[in-house]
């Protein structure tokens, strides 16, 4: 989806990719309930044990995300540099957030 939304931005399609970043907004905020019900052992997954042994920093870059999500979607109304604004409020909280908990794959 957020390769998409680089996509829409690139041809200017602002108003399409509003809705988009809006979902993954909300997407963000479902995955703060999804992690501790997640079993964590038996599943092949890439995510870290250190996730629910650093819940709450886990949470608070999870929330971050969310939250620049909505931001980028007001900034990209006024924003000169399309490809700026989207890693500063998109691809920085990916890396984050992968840096610290998610396994080298
Ligand atoms: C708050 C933490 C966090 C943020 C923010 C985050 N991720 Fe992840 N991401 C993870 C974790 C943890 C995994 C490993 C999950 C697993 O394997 O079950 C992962 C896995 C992935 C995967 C591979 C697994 C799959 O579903 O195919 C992709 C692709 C990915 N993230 C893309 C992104 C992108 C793009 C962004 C930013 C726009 C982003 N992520 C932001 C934590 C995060």
């Amino acid at each position: 989806m957020q390769k998409k939304i680089s996509i829409l931005l690139k041809s200017k399609k602002i108003e399409e990719a509003k809705p988009l970043m809006k979902k993954i907004s909300d997407n963000y905020k479902k995955l703060l309930d999804y992690f501790p019900e997640n079993t964590k052992e038996g599943f092949k997954t890439e995510a870290l044990p250190s996730i629910w042994e650093n819940k709450d920093k886990f949470n608070a870059l999870m929330q971050k995300a969310s939250d620049d999500m909505i931001k980028l979607a007001k900034a990209i109304d006024t924003a000169e540099d399309l490809r700026a604004v989207q890693k500063e409020l998109m691809w920085s909280n990916c890396t984050a957030c992968h840096s610290r908990f998610r396994a080298p794959h």
